[in-house]
């Protein structure tokens, strides 16, 4: 039933989402990092501006802009990233994991740049703290919705991630096509099953992600 009185899918809901790579510093000028660009994230944030929604997004470094409407907080390291998004947690109705978060940062980060003749040089990781799996295993956790880029066993991977981060809603997509481009192929992965959607464009995806939750979260929508 369509017409102006169908109220939004998200109206009067808080969003929380997560996007982009994040950066570890090595030394003062170096870094790891990954090859997210922020696409996928970024148009999560956007499709659910569309559908009502309130959305913050905790975005790692990209070259994008922020999407019209939204409140963006800029991070560089993953211990960033979480500390931004328990800021913001207490109000969210919905969390959305779409950052792709350094598994590891270094453990004794050199404030000065390393000079090539420092001998037997090192870098000790130590591991970052699972901001998904934080957010889903708080007592008033919101509707918790994650992203799993795999590059083999996509949909076996991603069950079990879903499983192990206790996650209603995880959306599972092929890492080698995805990171960087303007389309995508998703699967999303619930209660009910594996639900895949035909190739497009990252932008009709986030749209159809967020159709998706909102159906989740009320059935009658
Ligand atoms: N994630 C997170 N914090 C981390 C690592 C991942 O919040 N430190 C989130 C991502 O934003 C994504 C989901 O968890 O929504 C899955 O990320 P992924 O890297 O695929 O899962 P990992 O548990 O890190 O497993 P692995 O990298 O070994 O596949
Ligand atoms: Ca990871």
């Amino acid at each position: 039933t369509e017409g102006v009185f169908q109220p939004k899918s998200l109206a009067g809901k808080q969003v929380l989402i997560t996007a982009g790579p994040t950066f570890e510093p090595i030394d003062a000028v170096r870094g790891i990092t990954n090859i997210s660009s922020g696409k996928m994230g970024y148009a999560v944030a956007r499709a659910a501006v569309e559908a009502g929604a309130r959305v913050t997004l905790i975005s790692g470094p990209t070259a994008l802009a922020a999407p019209l409407g939204c409140l963006r907080v800029d991070v560089n390291t993953a211990q960033q990233m979480l500390d931004a998004v328990l800021a913001h947690v207490g109000k969210a109705d919905i969390f959305i994991g779409v950052a792709a978060v350094a598994d590891y940062a270094v453990k004794n980060r050199s404030e000065h740049k390393i000079k090539k003749s420092d001998a037997n040089l090192s870098i000790e990781l130590t591991p970052n703290p699972d901001i998904l799996a934080t957010v889903a295993s708080l007592p008033a956790a919101p509707f918790c919705v994650g992203f799993a880029a795999e590059s083999q066993h996509v949909l076996q991977y991603a069950d079990e991630k879903r499983r192990r981060k206790k996650v209603p809603l995880l959306v599972a997509n092929l890492a080698q096509a995805a990171f960087g481009a303007d389309d995508n192929e998703i699967t999303l992965l619930d209660d009910a099953g594996h639900h895949p959607l035909p190739k497009a464009s990252k932008q009709v995806l986030a749209r159809e992600l967020i159709q998706h939750i909102a159906r989740m979260i009320t059935p009658h929508a």
